[in-house]
């Protein structure tokens, strides 16, 4: 018998012997049963993405701190950024403008193209013989008293989730593996952060209340996610960086969980301080911080999932929040702009980067706009020219997730996205954003047939640039 049992056994009898209540004997909240596990997921690749390896490496770091075991904490990394050759400190990946090192010692379970959805589902299921690739095969091994965290970051949109290898995350399957890891009893409660535009959208409608399973997420349906530390915004930015360096929801957790006596605050006060710093500044933008499950777990402190740094012992939670100055912020889609933007900007005039640079720039704004304006087209020729756009755009009420048949959206993908993409090119990060367009075409019955018809009309050829290219698979 462990400790915790013995200490459990006690309690018990001591209660019943003499009446004492319960409360009176309760563990300290330091002696948490079972063990913390942890799986953390940058979405993306290449180095514009830097601020999602960089928000997961950081969160690592706090759960190590924490006490957690590299045997508990699973990581699924790109790993393109540290040692990629844009990088102005080779193998140093910051999260903070002043801040240091975050890389150091973080575990590649999952590196490259072996990040997946089919990889994700195996390492939450706990089921090694479906891993493919050459990863550590460190799996969700966990235990029925056991609390679980998961991390994810990167871009999204209306019911899907980005991975560095194609195909998506869709919400019915994330839900889905979720729904069988509580069937298998093997977890106590489990706490789930997500960043990405739209992130709402995975869970609304779709995950039970009654899981033990608490969804703090960075973004409602329809709405957008922030980037921040960029470039020309944060005057603290080393000049020597030309990419964004963190995503505003994860940024507020990590620095917050960074410096505070994780026993002393509870999931709930974690929140707040996200909604503070990352709404106050965008108020105007309508996002919102949204949560979704066993609200009610958000009742516990941090420590039950990230244990805590004994170095903050004394730094007790206090709702000082409000003196953090707001932060500047640009929208997830928008964010690899800034870059392509500083790449052009820095070249030096006449030389063949400038140049270079200035094709990127050119091709990445036309990819945006032969995607919108196809995607448009296709609305207008399904549903007539008013009705067109208002088809294409109308978001669901809350409760409601935004596809009722999703084997529309995903399997039947000729329909949608498959269909899309044969006759007008990848959607991209970028086209994500009209996730909700293709499951509006879903809602309304629209047919695999039609859906070809009118995307070869609108999209007479894949246009010749990069972000068309079909090379990296379908999305769905
Ligand atoms: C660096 O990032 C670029 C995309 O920005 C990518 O194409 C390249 O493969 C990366 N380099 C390394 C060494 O991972
Ligand atoms: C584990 O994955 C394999 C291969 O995908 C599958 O056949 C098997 O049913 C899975 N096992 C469990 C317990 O889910
Ligand atoms: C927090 O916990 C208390 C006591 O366990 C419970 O009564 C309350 O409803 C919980 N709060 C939420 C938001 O569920
Ligand atoms: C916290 O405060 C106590 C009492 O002042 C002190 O003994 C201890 O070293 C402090 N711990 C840390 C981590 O600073």
């Amino acid at each position: 018998m462990d400790r915790f049992s013995i200490l459990f056994l006690i309690a018990t009898v001591v209660t019943v012997v003499s009446g004492i209540r319960d409360d009176f004997l309760r563990l300290p909240s330091e002696n948490v049963e079972g063990t913390r596990w942890a799986v953390l997921v940058a979405g993306s690749k290449d180095y514009y993405n830097y601020r999602h390896q960089a928000d997961v490496c950081h969160a690592y770091q706090i759960l190590k701190k924490g006490g957690l075991k590299d045997e508990n904490i699973i990581v699924f990394m790109y790993d393109d950024i540290a040692y990629n050759e844009s990088n102005p400190h080779p193998g140093v990946i910051i999260n903070h403008p002043l801040g240091s090192d975050v890389y150091k010692g973080v575990p590649k379970d999952y590196v490259g193209e072996d990040i997946n959805p089919h990889n994700f589902y195996a390492v939450l299921l706990a089921n090694k013989s479906a891993l493919t690739g050459t990863g550590s095969g460190k799996v969700l091994d966990s235990g029925p008293n056991d609390h679980v965290f998961i991390y994810y970051t990167d871009h999204g949109g209306a019911g899907v989730l980005g991975m560095p290898s194609k195909p998506y995350i869709f919400a019915s399957d994330l839900n889905d593996a979720l729904k069988k890891k509580h069937a298998s009893g093997t977890y106590k409660s489990l706490v789930f952060y997500v960043e990405s535009c739209e992130a709402g959208s995975m869970f609304d409608g779709l995950l039970p209340e009654d899981h033990n399973i608490y969804v703090m997420a960075a973004s409602d349906t329809g709405e957008s996610s922030w980037v921040t530390y960029c470039p020309f915004q944060d005057p603290r930015l080393p000049p020597e960086y030309d990419v964004c360096i963190g995503d505003l929801f994860s940024v507020s957790w990590l620095e917050d969980s960074d410096v505070h006596n994780l026993r002393t605050e509870t999931i709930h006060q974690q929140c707040e301080v996200v909604k503070k710093k990352t709404i106050e500044p965008l108020i105007r933008d309508g996002t919102h911080i949204v949560q979704f499950g066993d609200t009610g777990l958000s009742n516990q402190s941090l420590f039950v999932y990230m244990g805590t740094d004994p170095a903050n012992d004394n730094n007790t939670f206090v709702d000082k929040h409000s003196l953090v100055p707001p932060r500047k912020a640009v929208s997830q889609r928008d964010a690899d702009l800034i870059h392509f933007w500083e790449k052009f900007r820095r070249a030096p005039e006449g030389s063949s980067r400038k140049a270079e640079a200035e094709k990127q720039l050119r091709e990445v704004t036309s990819h945006r706009m032969h995607i919108d304006h196809s995607v448009k087209h296709i609305g207008k020729l399904l549903f007539g020219i008013e009705k067109g756009s208002k088809m294409l755009n109308s978001v669901r009420p809350a409760g409601l997730p935004v596809v009722d048949d999703w084997d529309c959206l995903k399997t039947l993908c000729e329909m949608s996205v498959r269909t899309f993409e044969t006759h007008c090119g990848s959607l991209s990060e970028y086209g994500m954003k009209h996730m909700r367009s293709f499951a509006n075409l879903c809602n309304a019955g629209i047919r695999k047939e039609q859906m070809a018809e009118a995307s070869a009309q609108a999209c007479v050829s894949i246009p010749d640039n990069p972000w068309s290219s079909l090379h990296a698979g379908f999305s769905a």
